[in-house]
């Protein structure tokens, strides 16, 4: 459907308004007036407008001021403004310029003069509109894309995520733990590091990589692992191993949470003092995470 383009014509004197819509008549153009610039800037915010001739000399607010308020507004910054003069020294041409105007036209009007700078104009709004619409449905399309890209990277995580659980959760089920108390552990690693001040992927690293950290233990023998009775020195060594076991399940992965649940699997049971194992680590030596998931994992005994 062929849309047609609205002109709002500026004049304080009324018979200039009539001359320019005589010889616009028949144009296929639909027509606006205002006799002030206050009028017509109410115009262009109450009207979808395509293109502005605007006269210059007007009480008030002449058409230098009307064109530099037109050209702040974000929405008619580009609208194509003729403006209309008496007047034709340089400098008050200059001034249109500095002022945002497109073209000039110089009074008394020539009828096939103004038809040809319409048309002109009117082409380059056109254009105009066509490439903002264009960059408006980009944008649109970039943003469904991004979202759907997020949605799937976060399932991919998910499932990621899920599948490491139900193998720690395996586990630990041997080791008569349930698998709430992953869970509960992994939170509260996560409010331990947030509460620490780390930032948000190091917490989301804590929170995923923490439930990992005792995956080692489905390498430890059942006679071992569940064992009734205090750990022979031979048995401890084996169950110590689960550390090492763990991090090796882990190692090479690109993931940030999987190489962080590897860091925490090798070393959730270092020590301060560096009495722990395996590394007998001290101090600062030990990863934060590795720090902070010791102290969740002894504090969420299991039920
Ligand atoms: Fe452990």
């Amino acid at each position: 459907m062929e849309i047609t383009p609205v002109i709002l014509v500026v004049d304080d004197k009324p018979q200039n308004v009539e001359l320019l819509e005589a010889h616009l008549l028949n144009q296929k153009y639909k027509i606006i007036t205002a006799s002030n610039g206050k009028e017509a800037l109410e115009k262009l915010s109450n009207n979808i407008i395509d293109l502005v001739l605007l006269d210059v000399m007007m009480p008030d607010m002449d058409g230098f001021e009307v064109t530099r308020r037109i050209r702040r507004d974000e929405q008619n910054c580009l609208l194509p403004i003729i403006l209309v003069t008496a007047l034709h020294e340089i400098e008050n041409r200059v001034m249109g310029i500095e002022a945002g105007c497109d073209d000039f036209l110089s009074k008394p009007i020539e009828k096939t003069e103004l038809l040809a700078r319409v048309k002109s104009l009117l082409n380059v709004k056109n254009y105009n509109d066509i490439t903002k619409k264009y960059k408006i449905e980009l944008e649109l399309k970039v943003a469904e894309r991004t979202s759907e890209l997020r949605r799937i990277h976060k399932n991919v995580k998910l499932a990621s995520l899920e599948t490491i659980q139900k193998l720690s959760k395996a586990s630990e089920h041997r080791d008569d733990y349930t698998s709430s108390h992953i869970k509960r552990m992994s939170r509260y690693s996560e409010a331990v590091a947030r509460s620490l001040g780390l930032n948000d992927s190091d917490v989301e690293s804590i929170l995923y990589g923490s439930s990992m950290h005792d995956l080692g233990k489905i390498g430890i023998p059942d006679h071992i692992l569940m064992k009734p009775a205090k750990l022979d020195p031979d048995e401890w060594e084996i169950m110590k191993s689960h550390a090492i076991l763990g991090a090796k399940f882990l190692e090479g992965s690109e993931a940030e949470f999987v190489k962080a649940g590897e860091s925490i699997a090798r070393h959730h049971h270092e020590k301060w003092d560096g009495s722990g194992y395996p590394d007998q680590l001290k101090g600062k030596e030990i990863p934060i995470s590795c720090r902070v998931v010791f102290r969740c994992a002894h504090f969420c005994t299991p039920v």
